[in-house]
């Protein structure tokens, strides 16, 4: 694939695979806010001038390329956030604060990011909320027959991630969906990690909430979208009240809200991000969210290929539909790993990677990820490799 010379990052002379953490930016996504900023920088939803309708268009344009990207039934189902982590805070504080009782059951994972635990952790612990766990497999996965031993009667939300930020296994969102409903469990979505890398269809998979963050998906930092079904965002009570949300007000007893999704969205939001974000999607579309799925998959098998030869590397994820690739060199903490691979330029993380409960299903606490995505290249991945072959080498050169 020749997308490459569209990302000015993809010049500076680094191999760039930390894609999980943010991805690069094309230019014409950068050219878009630029062009916002230059052009008609006005306030969203709140002028009667020339460049303040531009805003509102372009605003409202970006949410309808998201309504269609990911198949929502319509524009009161998007509410632009900062980003998945406020959006699931919304969801958890906003809707579930209203409605869970004591002894009500959440069930998450052990490789769920911070984002999809704490939330739940607070509510648990402010209404009395019990905290299962949905075992994983030998492989780390989630399985159908797994999700359906560890529903109860009182079991009221499901919150996992489409793909997982270390472990990189896609899950059966879909017929978790359905099984949820059966048993009227809500299904909480973080999609994070998936939006960017496969298509997510809102009305195919039936999921009740779905959030997911710009910056991941090619965007700028600081936006994100809060998916739900019209009929359960109408009670999602709103955390910020202000500016742009309400209808009208004179006392504290009479305060009129507006409707989906303004409602949701208080304050000036991120004009910029949002329109970025709306340019991302369009290159998104452009490229085929069918061609990166299987492109970063393709890149993934490429490079485990390669791993797996490689004695003194021990791969976590051997088993995962992603670009992500997860593994330790023995005997070396993985920062150090990483501070090696930093002299020569390439980019990965290591560390947690903000799954700090993992360890409770790896035993391993620390490792190395290599997040791929459809603009990197296999001689890329042949360079990595050959710099991770001579553990020698690794130890010698690593502080
Ligand atoms: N959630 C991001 C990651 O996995 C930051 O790296």
């Amino acid at each position: 694939m020749v997308f490459r010379e569209d990302f000015p990052m993809l010049n500076k002379d680094i191999i760039y695979f930390d894609n999980s953490a943010t991805s690069l930016k094309p230019k014409k996504v950068i050219d878009k806010m630029v062009d916002y900023y230059e052009n008609y920088g006005a306030n969203a939803h709140r002028g009667d001038y020339d460049i303040s309708y531009k805003v509102d268009i372009e605003y409202e344009n970006a949410r309808d390329e998201i309504v269609e990207f990911i198949n929502a039934k319509s524009k009161e189902e998007v509410i632009f956030t900062s980003g998945a982590t406020e959006s699931l805070n919304m969801i958890a504080q906003g809707f579930f604060a209203n409605i869970v009782e004591a002894g009500d059951e959440i069930l998450i994972t052990t490789s769920e990011h911070a984002s999809n635990v704490l939330p739940w952790f607070r509510l648990a612990n402010d209404y009395g909320c019990v905290i299962n766990f949905i075992p994983l497999d030998e492989n780390l996965h989630v399985t159908m027959e797994n999700v359906k031993k560890s529903i109860t009667p009182k079991t009221k939300i499901i919150a996992l991630a489409q793909i997982t930020n270390v472990v990189g296994d896609v899950r059966p969102i879909k017929e978790i969906a359905k099984l949820a409903h059966e048993n009227n469990i809500f299904l909480v979505v973080d999609g994070a990690q998936s939006a960017a890398h496969m298509k997510v269809d809102m009305q195919d998979l039936d999921v009740d909430f779905f959030v997911f963050s710009a910056h991941k998906m090619l965007g700028p930092t600081g936006v994100g979208v809060l998916y739900g079904k019209k009929e359960l965002l109408e009670n999602l009570e709103p955390i910020n009240l202000g500016g742009g949300m309400n209808e009208s007000f004179d006392n504290p007893k009479e305060i009129y809200l507006k409707d989906l999704p303004t409602r949701l969205e208080a304050g000036t939001p991120n004009i910029a991000g949002v329109i970025g974000f709306g340019e991302a999607i369009k290159y998104l579309k452009n490229v085929g969210m069918e061609q990166i799925s299987e492109r970063e998959r393709h890149l993934r098998e490429y490079l485990v290929e390669k791993l797996v030869r490689i004695p003194h590397i021990d791969i976590i994820n051997l088993e995962a539909d992603s670009g992500i690739v997860t593994f330790n060199v023995d005997g070396i903490f993985s920062q150090d790993v990483a501070y090696y691979l930093n002299k020569y330029n390439v980019c990965v993380r290591a560390g947690n990677h903000c799954a700090k409960i993992l360890k409770n299903s790896t035993g391993v606490t620390n490792s190395i990820r290599v997040s791929l995505s459809f603009y990197n290249t296999e001689s890329e991945i042949d360079e990595f490799v050959e710099l991770l072959k001579n553990k020698e080498k690794i130890m010698e050169e690593m502080i």
